[in-house]
């Protein structure tokens, strides 16, 4: 099968992959339409690389990087994550691999609105088995680290969207993972937020070593990772180095794209 391969310079280079996309197809179904969200994407990422997808709204960016996260499961091909093919590990085996190695930023920040900050952040830790004290540490110690150490016991409601990000930053980095996915982690934020956002992402990379996938919509953001891949009609295209990517028309509303055919 034809498969558009975007590799990466570091990669041909004999990098050590942390991630390997190979055929990746992803589709879903609504009563009786499917809609052909991914259709045979291949990549990799090396590791302490810091990899930027964009991409218009809809193309399929966050279902790309559920399935790098072994969220969600393809409808053909695969991802061998750290040398393992999710195909093949159980849900519990996928689940452990996240836990050791995988800190994911949800696009929706995903934080409880009854539990503070500091809980928040905590919460996860408790339920892989870690004893409350040093979970309230490492939660507190990474709040303080992250700017918020005045706002431990503010909720959700009560926190700025800058805040909150950095919330839902510091409790991707509890199980300190090597690396870190981002779902548009700046995309709520006004441009002070973003460049504080930025920078911490840019300290874990360069100083901390950890490898990140991060979606954005600002292209300008994008230009600040390793390397790019825009997400466009089902396929990924490399963005030459140094060059801001080009998302292309958007695409034309349903009625007028009809009226547009012979
Ligand atoms: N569970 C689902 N069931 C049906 N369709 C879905 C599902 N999840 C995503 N989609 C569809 O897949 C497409 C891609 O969605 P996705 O959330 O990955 O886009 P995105 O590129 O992240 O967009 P945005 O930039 O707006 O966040 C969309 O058309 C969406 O409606
Ligand atoms: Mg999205």
């Amino acid at each position: 099968m034809a498969v558009a391969c975007a590799s990466s310079t570091p990669a041909a280079a004999g990098g050590q992959a942390v991630f390997e996309v190979q055929d990746l197809h992803r589709h879903f179904r609504l009563e009786r339409h499917r809609i052909d969200v991914l259709r045979g994407i291949s990549f990799r990422v090396d590791r302490g690389e810091w990899l930027a997808l964009v991409g218009r709204s809809g193309c399929g960016k966050t279902t790309l990087l559920h399935l790098l996260g072994g969220l969600d499961r393809p409808s053909a091909g695969d991802v061998i994550c750290l040398g393992q093919s999710y195909r093949h590990l159980s849900e519990a085996q996928r689940t452990a691999l996240r836990l050791r190695h995988l800190g994911h930023v949800f696009q929706r920040y995903l934080l409880f609105p009854e539990l503070n900050a500091h809980e928040n952040v905590m919460l996860p830790a408790l339920h892989w088995g870690w004893n409350r004290t040093r979970a309230r540490q490492q939660a507190g110690e990474l709040l303080e680290r992250f700017g918020l150490g005045h706002r431990l016991q503010h909720r959700p409601q009560e926190l700025s969207g800058g805040e909150q990000q950095r919330v839902a930053l510091a409790r991707a980095l509890m199980n300190d993972p090597g690396i870190i996915l981002a779902d548009e982690p700046t995309g709520n934020l006004d441009v002070t937020a973003g460049r504080e956002i930025m920078a911490l992402l840019e300290e874990l990379n360069r100083k901390g070593g950890k490898t990140i996938v991060m979606v954005t919509h600002d292209l300008d953001l994008a230009q600040r990772a390793d390397r790019t891949l825009i997400v466009r009609d089902g396929q990924v295209v490399a963005v030459p180095a140094g060059t801001r990517a080009d998302l292309g028309p958007p695409p034309l509303p349903a009625a007028a794209a009809g009226d547009a055919s012979p």
